[in-house]
């Protein structure tokens, strides 16, 4: 019913040149996938990508996107700036951006909307820290995340955006939700968007897991009914792997 979505997040990795290789290795790996394939690559690779994707199905993203549309904002770049080299979509409130660089509930809201009004897509992470989730409140964080990230966009908006659950705890540490908590808690975040925007919209929302996904976990998380994607980061570093994982469908 929903298409699957695995997005690559490769972070503050890779030059122009490697971009490039990396995207034309990718090229031929994922030709045949059943689901969507995004790289969202460092901003200085966007035009190396993007020409490197030409004619493939490998579509290109952003890691951040301020929510001004110009001014006085040193070292960030508009939604129209990305928009015009090429960008489709962007990832917003990434736990790296809220933990290091002090993005707020607030400031992701404001991003989604400027993102969304300038067409891009959007790659909305949230997800819950190991003592959050010790104490029990990762339910009511998500919910909480999620809805303050959307509020402003109307049902059809919301339809479009694509929802990361990245569990910090999980990020770079190896430690991969099971498939059963990954599941529970992106069932969590869609029963709240039912109570917000109806099921209808709720059932076409996208939301993929993310934090250590691997070729090895990739087709256990996706068997998940919940789980529409995966937002990956190590792993997409490899042609190898993240083709593995883009073709977790097949044998
Ligand atoms: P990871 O990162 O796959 O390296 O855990 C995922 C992410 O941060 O999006």
């Amino acid at each position: 019913m929903r298409k699957a979505i695995i997005a690559g997040n490769w972070k503050m990795n890779k030059t122009p040149t490697e971009a490039a290789a990396l995207v034309e290795s990718l090229k031929p790996l994922v030709a045949d996938a059943s689901c969507d394939v995004v790289v969202c690559v460092p901003a200085v690779d966007i035009p190396a990508a993007k020409a490197a994707a030409q004619g493939s199905n490998i579509h290109i993203g952003a890691q951040n996107v301020h929510f001004a549309e110009s001014g006085a904002y040193t070292g960030e770049l508009s939604a129209a700036m990305l928009k015009e080299v090429g960008v489709e979509y962007v990832i917003i409130g990434h736990s790296e951006r809220r933990q290091y660089f002090g993005e707020t509930d607030a400031t992701v809201n404001q991003r989604v909307l400027a993102a969304v009004k300038a067409g891009l897509k959007v790659i909305l992470c949230v997800g819950e820290k190991k003592e959050e989730r010790e104490a029990g409140y990762t339910d009511a964080l998500v919910e909480y995340q999620t809805l303050i990230a959307l509020t402003g966009l109307d049902k059809k908006q919301v339809q479009s955006i694509v929802i990361a659950y990245e569990p910090v705890w999980a990020i770079g540490t190896g430690l991969v939700a099971t498939d059963e908590q990954a599941n529970e808690t992106i069932g969590v975040i869609r029963a709240a968007l039912a109570r917000k925007y109806g099921k209808a919209v709720a059932n076409k929302v996208r939301i993929q897991y993310g934090g250590s996904m691997k070729p090895a976990n990739a087709k256990g998380l996706m068997a998940q009914p919940e789980i529409d994607g995966g937002l990956i980061g190590g792993a997409s570093l490899k042609a190898k792997d993240f083709a593995a994982i883009v073709n977790y469908d097949k044998d």
